[in-house]
């Protein structure tokens, strides 16, 4: 259930159902409502770098447990993740040092995993896609449902950005430097200009920035 295992930033409060007590009708109604929209909710250090270069992010993790961030809220929103394979595989690296092995994708929801050179098996509950990223989210957008969280990391961020097929960013500023490190987007030369749609301070020094890309 938990993208980060449940000791993580990411996991805290999170065990509601995403739809919680609303009726069929008022899903449906919400649904072909709801515009389909990819939104990066991630937290970076606040030098940019979202792993330490070998993919440690003890730093992220070590914040207090106090927080929520607005994650239920967010959780309650989207029925698809999008995963880059090395942040899957550090994910199952990551649960199986801490042992924490059941529930680590949510099988209510859709879990897709990019990978040019996708396995011959995937774990339960999610699915490889090696499909050109722009067909796959338009064909993804096309589709009825709910908001789609991209979680990254920053080369599969910059893969969507690049295709145009990014709306939003909601970035989680932690207080904390880590010189060097995995950047939020993989760098190369770009000129994209954001709309700021909302800022918020934390008590432990956490800022959240939510931008909208202009398409
Ligand atoms: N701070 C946070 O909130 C946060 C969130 C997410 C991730 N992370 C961290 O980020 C790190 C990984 O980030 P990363 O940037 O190194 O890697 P990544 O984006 O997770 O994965 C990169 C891989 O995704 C696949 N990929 C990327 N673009 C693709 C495309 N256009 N088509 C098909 N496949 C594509 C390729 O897989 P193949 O090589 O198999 O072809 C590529 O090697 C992990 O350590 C993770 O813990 C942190």
């Amino acid at each position: 259930m938990a993208p980060y295992g449940d000791s993580t930033f990411w996991s805290r409060k999170r065990t509601v159902s995403p739809w919680g007590a609303v009726s069929v009708a008022k899903r449906r109604l919400l649904i072909v409502k709801t515009q389909r929209k990819i939104i990066v909710y991630i937290a970076t250090s606040a030098d940019g770098y979202i792993a330490r270069p070998d993919g440690d992010v003890e730093w992220l993790n070590r914040r207090p447990h106090t927080v929520d961030y607005g994650m239920r809220e967010f959780y309650r929103k989207i029925d698809t993740i999008l995963w880059g394979r090395k942040t899957y595989d550090w994910l199952l690296n990551y649960s199986k040092k801490t042992g924490k092995t059941k529930g680590l994708f949510d099988t209510k929801l859709a879990n897709y995993v990019f990978s040019r050179k996708p396995p011959r098996r995937a774990v339960p509950g999610v699915e490889f896609v090696s499909e050109p990223v722009k067909a796959f989210a338009q064909r993804l957008r096309a589709t009825s449902g709910k908001q789609i969280w991209m979680m990254g990391g920053g080369e599969l961020i910059a893969s969507f950005l690049d295709a145009g097929e990014i709306d939003e960013f909601d970035i989680h500023v932690v207080p904390v430097f880590i010189g060097t490190g995995i950047p939020l987007i993989a760098p190369r030369h770009r000129d994209v200009p954001l709309r700021l749609l909302g800022s918020r301070k934390y008590p432990d020094g956490v800022v959240r920035l939510r931008y909208k890309v202009p398409r």
